[in-house]
Formats: C-alpha cells, sequence, structure tokens
C-alpha cells in the first residue's frame, strides 16, 4: 500500500450558487505518472485539484484512489499518502519554514505520526531539497513569496505521498528555482508518486507525461 496511487475521476461536477464550475470531468492519471492542468485562470484548475485531493466534494461524480471511492468524510486514512500544496501557500506566517513543514504530519492517523525526532529530520530534508535549508528558523513572514511557494512544496513533500496535487507551484519563482521545482516534481514521479500539477508554465507542461486542459470547466 505504499506505492504511487491510481487517480481516476469520473463525471466531476461542481456548482457554486447558480455557476458550474466543473462541468462533467472525467481525468484518469496512472500510478506514477506526472500530468500536467493547463487552462486559463478561472478555468478551474483549483476547483479541480480540490476536489481530486478530496478536499471538497463534488456535486456528482466520484474520485477513485486505487480503484476506491474517496470523499472529505473517507480520506482520513489516506492523509498524509495524498498531500496538496496550495496556490495561496496555506502557511502560518508566525511559525518558522521548519515548523510549517512539520505541520504536514499533524494529519496523518496517530499510529503513522512520526516522533518529534524524526518529524523535525524530515522537514529539513524536504527544505534542503527545495533549496531552502538555510531558511528553516525564518519566519515564514520574513520571506519572499517565492519562498513560501517553495516552503508550501517542501511540506507537501515531506510525508513522501503517493499522490501530490500541486496548485502553480513554479508561478512565483526565478528561472533557477522554476528549475529545481520542475526536477523536483519530475523525480518524485520517478520516484514512486502520482502527481497532478496546476501550471501555466510551458516548460513544465513540457515535461509532464500527460496534459489536461480545462476551458469553463470542462476538459478538452
Ligand atoms: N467557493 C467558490 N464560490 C464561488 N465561485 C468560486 C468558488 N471557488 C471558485 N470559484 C469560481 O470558479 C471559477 C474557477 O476558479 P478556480 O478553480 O480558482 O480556477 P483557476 O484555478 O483555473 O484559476 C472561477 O470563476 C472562480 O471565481
Ligand atoms: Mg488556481
Amino acid at each position: 500500500m505504499n506505492g504511487p496511487i491510481e487517480l481516476t475521476a469520473t463525471g466531476i461536477e461542481l456548482r457554486r450558487g447558480r455557476r458550474t464550475i466543473l462541468d462533467g470531468v472525467d481525468v484518469a492519471v496512472p500510478a506514477g505518472r506526472i500530468a500536467a492542468l493547463t487552462g486559463p485562470s478561472g478555468s478551474g484548475k483549483t476547483s479541480l485539484l480540490t476536489v481530486l485531493a478530496a478536499l471538497q466534494a463534488p456535486d456528482r461524480g466520484e474520485v477513485r484512489y486505487d480503484g476506491q471511492a474517496v470523499t472529505p468524510r473517507t480520506r482520513d486514512p489516506w492523509s498524509g499518502r495524498v498531500q496538496i500544496a496550495h496556490q495561496s501557500f496555506g502557511l502560518l506566517s508566525l511559525l518558522t519554514a521548519a515548523e510549517n513543514v512539520e505541520l504536514a504530519a499533524q494529519g496523518l492517523p496517530t499510529a503513522r505520526r512520526l516522533e518529534r525526532r524524526p518529524l523535525r529530520a524530515a522537514a529539513r530534508d524536504a527544505l534542503e531539497r527545495v533549496g531552502l535549508a538555510a531558511r528553516a528558523d525564518h519566519l515564514v513572514d520574513d520571506l519572499s513569496g517565492g519562498e513560501q511557494q517553495r516552503i508550501a512544496l517542501a511540506r507537501a513533500m515531506s510525508t513522501a505521498p503517493a499522490l501530490l496535487l500541486a496548485d502553480e507551484p513554479t508561478a512565483q519563482l526565478d528561472a533557477e528555482n522554476r528549475e529545481r521545482v520542475t526536477d523536483l516534481l519530475l523525480d518524485l514521479a520517478r520516484r514512486g508518486a502520482t502527481v497532478v500539477v496546476a501550471t501555466h508554465d510551458q516548460e513544465l507542461t513540457g515535461r509532464c507525461d500527460l496534459v489536461l486542459t480545462l476551458r469553463d470547466g470542462v476538459l478538452a
């Protein structure tokens, strides 16, 4: 139960008020592949990622991990194995970078929570991989947007997820860090994770195994 997760979603509809945000979206990402999710802003990428992460229930349709239906109510056993790096980072500004990364383990079922020391080591390791080892003890508030973006990714990676959903993870990065994060995401997929990355970054898209394009809530 430690390999990459096969992700499927069928007939996803999401409505908010009178608006239909996602309209009959089908997604199939084979285990261990990396998929780019592209489309203009407002097309529904972030909404779809949160549905695929089972953080938000669709009005219709189903998300499955390895063939098992999953909803926000039944996602608990998957937490830790399924992680999302949010577009808006979702960091706590008065904690340090390392403390924010350590928060990833809070969602894990008690039995799988790491002891304090390995937890700290996993956080440092994840920060190192995004090139932020030297910032581990800085308050998030004192870091740049690009640094915060990489902390959010480090947090999502720190539990060695089998499915990683990343929302525009290179949007605020300079060329060097874009390449670093792109390599990291591809490496995660190679080493046994399924990855879905919402992005406008054409270089990243070009290196993905498959490309899904959303327009007005419909997958092209
Ligand atoms: N909770 C919500 N309530 C109402 N409208 C929403 C909500 N979340 C997203 N939307 C709308 O859904 C559309 C898709 O948004 P989003 O998923 O953020 O797209 P993208 O990530 O591609 O920019 C946008 O028009 C946005 O305004
Ligand atoms: Mg978005």
